[in-house]
């Protein structure tokens, strides 16, 4: 068994997107291959509304999956398909883009908040332009394991032989969202060669080291078989991400994210003459 060592820590960055949303992004276009299959993530919590309500009105995605996870408050949806709806306080919506999708997120004035996050998860070349399709999860539908003073929502993967409600995906990745109490340490058995994140939502954990790692933070894992962390002194609410790496190349501009750059070109010329929507 090879224990899988804290590889880099990178510290998430105010950024402006949409509209004007005033985000934090964990890592993204400038950190490729190294989070391979997944592609960005933004902490898109605010305080105030004047951080959020600019939303991220009608935009397009083409070969990759969105995954918005609410923690707190509301992001109404809309698409192209004539689908709308609303991801509320604990929901998930996993949106495979696939052929392409165009869609308006729009955060609502929220009291106490917008809390959640969005997780770019990249499609392999066979896989996209297939059809477009939602998994929307509710509160209800994610199971919670405790154990060892740890609780595991399990949003997607498997613990202790409990599957998460999103399935069928393509890099078969794990995502969870743990809250680990003061001192315990919580650990996971991943693949030789997957790739293995943390993002830590509240706390702290502690390294081999005793140097302490908290909120505002992906942890990136090195590889190894097995996975654990430490809670620090107050506790620490994380999420553990992990999957497989495609290992392809890739064209990313903007929303679309594809293999080649003539297949990003077709896709903005595609979306220009209306022609984008399979
Ligand atoms: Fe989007």
């Amino acid at each position: 068994m090879t224990m899988r060592g804290i590889k880099k820590i990178f510290k998430t960055k105010p950024t402006i997107e949409g509209a004007g949303v005033n985000l934090n992004r964990g890592f993204g276009f400038h950190e490729i291959p190294e989070f391979d299959p997944f592609l960005l993530f933004d902490d898109f919590s605010g305080e105030n509304v004047s951080d959020y309500i600019a939303g991220f009105p009608w935009h397009p995605h083409r070969g990759i999956e969105t995954v918005t996870y609410v923690l707190h408050g509301a992001v109404e949806h809309q698409d192209s398909m004539g689908n709308k709806g609303v991801i509320g306080t604990g929901s998930v919506q996993w949106m495979t883009a696939g052929s392409g999708i165009i869609h308006q997120e729009m955060p609502k004035e929220s009291p106490g908040g917008l809390a959640g996050f969005q997780l770019w998860v990249n499609l392999p070349a066979k896989n996209k332009m297939m059809p477009p399709r939602y998994q929307d999860i509710l509160p209800h539908d994610m199971p919670v394991i405790e154990k060892n003073g740890a609780h595991v929502r399990i949003i997607a993967g498997n613990f202790e032989g409990v599957e998460g409600p999103v399935r069928d995906l393509i890099v078969s990745p794990t995502y969870f969202d743990i809250t680990l109490d003061a001192d315990m340490t919580f650990v996971q058995d991943f693949p030789v060669g997957h790739t293995v994140l943390m993002y830590i939502i509240s706390g702290s954990i502690v390294e081999e080291n005793n140097s302490v790692v908290s909120s505002g933070n992906i942890v990136l894992m090195g590889d190894g078989d097995n996975f654990s962390c430490t809670a620090g002194k107050s506790g620490v609410r994380f999420l553990l991400i992990a999957g497989k790496p495609l290992g392809e190349k890739v064209a990313w501009h903007g929303p679309i994210v594809m293999n080649t750059q003539e297949e990003l070109a077709l896709a903005f010329e595609e979306y220009q003459n209306g022609t984008f929507i399979k």
